[in-house]
């Protein structure tokens, strides 16, 4: 197997630096349409066979050194109660939206297995299909971003609805949180059981808050999360890097450290030897291209991966992606492009 990317999220030696991207299966994919042009995304989300061959396709594509599960954060939310569709122009759309004690108490705490079977069927498939080709990598929602789309009901703005619970009604909030959190604890290691051989909890929505209210409202259940995970891990005597990514991490990662996380997400808003000096030199970062540097002549991409490359030589181990996911417009021959730079330009001796 190419274990790399295992190697790399452990801080062990690694001949070269391995590389993914966040969103590698999606709509600047061409491939990737042809299979959404035939199905809705949901229905693509919950069709096992369909779900892995999208999983695939930037394995063969890309040459990426690892595979992410193609489904989505807001898979749960559904299995949790709430009804939820894809808008084309709107995006996520979820109802009710969670604002009040009585929508709360509704909310489940679902058994993965029975009602999220679709994820884990895929995952069977994956580790057959992949056949230890590259390593899996299974993910979850964090449970403050999952908590912003049940009480947005969408995609916000200002967050306004979210930031008036936490301030205005604590305990409901905290009632919520508790929930999201059993959810994602229970739905990380049915994935893991599945057979997935790392995990990244995605906090894309953590950069709105001050450092104090992430720390209160955000951290304090990743830690949980990740503190459950561990000694379950432990317990069942399997060995699975949990990766931490924040949205807009710049401001928070003296915060973020506090994690128990093996690896860190690093965005592009800072360069990576600041982070890492922040975060510490034992840790392990991922990152940290601006994903719309893909839209540069090839040549300067080059100088940027050459550029993250040093930089992350401070770190005790480095996973080369984007700050963020690729957005759709970009073009795949730039990202063909940016896997083979990294590769290249990281051959060790
Ligand atoms: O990274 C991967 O390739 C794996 C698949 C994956 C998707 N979404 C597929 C997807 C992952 C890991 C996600 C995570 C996700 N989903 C996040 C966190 C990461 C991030 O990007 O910030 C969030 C916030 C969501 C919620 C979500 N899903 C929104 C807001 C939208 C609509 C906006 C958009 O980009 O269309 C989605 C849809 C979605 N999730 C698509 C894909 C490929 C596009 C759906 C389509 O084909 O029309």
């Amino acid at each position: 197997m190419n274990d790399t990317f295992l190697k790399a999220c452990r801080g062990e030696a690694v001949p070269f630096t391995p590389i993914w991207i966040m969103r590698q299966a999606g709509r600047y994919l061409p491939d990737y349409q042809k299979v959404r042009g035939k199905v809705d995304f949901l229905t693509l989300c919950k069709t096992p066979e369909l779900a892995a061959e999208v999983t695939i396709q930037p394995i063969d594509i890309l040459k990426v050194d690892a595979a992410i599960l193609f489904s989505d954060i807001l898979i749960p939310v559904e299995a949790m109660g709430m009804n939820l569709e894809f808008h084309e122009k709107r995006g996520p759309v979820m109802t009710p939206a969670i604002r009040d004690e009585n929508t709360v108490k509704k909310l489940l705490v679902p058994d993965p297995e029975e009602k999220m079977k679709f994820v884990m069927d895929t995952i069977r498939i994956l580790r057959k299909e992949l056949a230890n080709k590259v390593p899996l990598i299974g993910f979850s929602g964090a449970p403050f971003t999952t908590a912003t789309y049940m009480i947005e009901g969408g995609t916000s703005k200002n967050f306004l609805n979210t930031k008036r619970m936490i301030f205005q009604a604590p305990e409901l909030f905290r009632a919520l949180m508790d929930k999201i959190t059993a959810t994602v604890t229970e739905y990380l290691k049915a994935q893991i059981k599945a057979g997935t051989q790392a995990v990244q909890l995605f906090d894309t929505w953590g950069g709105i808050f001050s450092p104090q209210d992430f720390k209160a409202h955000a951290l304090s259940y990743v830690k949980k999360i990740i503190h459950d995970l561990k000694k379950w891990l432990k317990a069942e005597n399997i060995s699975v890097p949990i990766i931490y990514f924040v949205g807009e991490t710049a401001g928070l990662l003296e915060e973020i450290k506090e994690a128990g996380a093996d690896v860190y997400g690093v965005d592009w808003r800072i360069n990576l030897d600041d982070a890492i000096r922040r975060l510490g030199s034992s840790a392990v970062v991922q990152g940290n291209l601006d994903p719309l540097a893909l839209f540069l002549p090839q040549n300067e991409i080059e100088q940027r991966v050459k550029d993250i490359l040093s930089r992350a030589a401070l770190a005790k181990g480095h996973i080369f992606n984007l700050g963020h996911g690729v957005v759709p417009e970009t073009s795949p021959e730039n990202v063909i492009a940016l896997v083979d730079m990294v590769h290249r330009h990281s051959q060790r001796k």
